[in-house]
């Protein structure tokens, strides 16, 4: 079976397209390897896939990319192709956003439903629901309040997936909560933590350290993933969320646990756009897909950090170094 995955040498990704390949799938990996975080980082993404025959690699713009020619044999799609974070989508950064998440997501909606393709699972995001008045939040009863400009091009995507859905695509969006595990992007606080315990400058942590995330690992939110391609009649949005939900407080305290070092923090000030709480219901996934998340927080912590310290033990600078 033939699949396109757009965002292929991202953090999600390049986990999602290793784990196709090697379950036989052929994949068609499309990234533009855009400047939101080292491309050197994207690229070494891809090195477990590149000499692999069932996996191609296309470096394209999905904005400018011939669409057309790519999905002309009607492949599934799953389309992981954005400008991530909160914070740069403030300001000047939001052109970026329009471009990479909204005018990317029509083009690739419109193309896959030309092509007559079965199925694009796309992602969504956690932040659609913005600060929720109760938890967990579900699918359909939690109104969706982004807080963030990143925000609102999700909510758009999953607008514009609806439109698709309405001629006839088979559109399934999943709202991932707060994805971790090695590879991670660098802008990302689990990341930043265990480039701290792995030697790197203090990790500066806003506000008092009590906002939470529901944690989901890679594993889990790829399997989700795989899951939602070839599940029967999944609906229109789906919560993946791990279902580990901890403060930050709570995450340098168990990564200090886990790497046997005080991790040096600065604290102070606030983010712009965050939220102090998110927490996924996933009963849909689970009866939906089968979907059940099985990776601990502090496995996923682990596995995490040693991935941060095999890295600087290869000589790779630290990202909170070079910033
Ligand atoms: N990581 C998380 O915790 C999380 C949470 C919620 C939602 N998401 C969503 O999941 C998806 C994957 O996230 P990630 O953390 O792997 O991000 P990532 O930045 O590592 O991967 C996204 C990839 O998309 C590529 N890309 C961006 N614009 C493109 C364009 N116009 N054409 C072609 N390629 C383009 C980038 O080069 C990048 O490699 C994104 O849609 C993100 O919004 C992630």
């Amino acid at each position: 079976m033939r699949v396109v995955i757009t965002g292929c040498a991202g953090f999600i990704g390049s986990h999602l397209s290793e784990r196709l390949v090697g379950e036989g799938w052929h994949v068609t990996g499309i990234d533009a390897l855009t400047s939101y975080y080292d491309p050197a980082e994207k690229r070494a993404n891809l090195a477990g896939l590149v000499n692999e025959p069932r996996f191609d690699f296309i470096r394209a713009d999905l904005v400018s990319a011939p669409l057309a020619n790519l999905l002309a044999d009607a492949p599934l799609v799953v389309h992981l192709a954005a400008q991530p974070g909160v914070r740069r989508s403030f300001g000047d950064g939001f052109d970026q956003y329009v471009h990479d998440n909204i005018l990317a997501t029509q083009r690739l909606l419109e193309a896959a439903a030309e092509a007559d393709c079965p199925r694009v699972v796309y992602a969504s995001s956690s932040s659609v629901y913005g600060e929720a008045a109760a938890f967990p939040c579900r699918e359909e009863s939690t109104p969706t309040r982004p807080r963030s400009p990143y925000g609102v091009t999700k909510w758009t995507c999953e607008k514009l997936a609806e439109i698709y859905r309405g001629l006839g695509l088979e559109a399934v969006g999943l709202r991932f909560f707060t994805v971790y595990g090695p590879r991670q992007r660098p802008d990302m606080a689990v990341r930043r933590l265990c480039e701290t315990a792995a030697g790197g400058p203090a990790f500066r942590l806003t506000g008092d350290g009590t906002q939470s995330r529901d944690f989901t690992y890679v594993a889990d939110a790829v399997d989700a993933t795989v899951r939602a391609l070839t599940a029967a009649e999944p609906a229109r949005v789906l919560n993946i969320g791990g279902g580990q939900e901890a403060s930050m407080n709570e995450i340098v305290t168990l990564l200090e646990a886990i790497g046997g070092e005080p991790i040096a923090l600065r604290r102070g000030g606030s983010q712009i756009g965050d939220v102090q709480r998110t927490g996924a219901d996933t009963t849909l996934a689970r009866r939906q897909l089968g979907w059940v998340p099985t990776v601990r927080l502090d496995d996923g912590l682990s596995a995490t950090l040693d991935w941060v310290r095999d890295r600087r033990a290869a000589g790779v600078q630290l990202v909170a170094a070079a910033s």
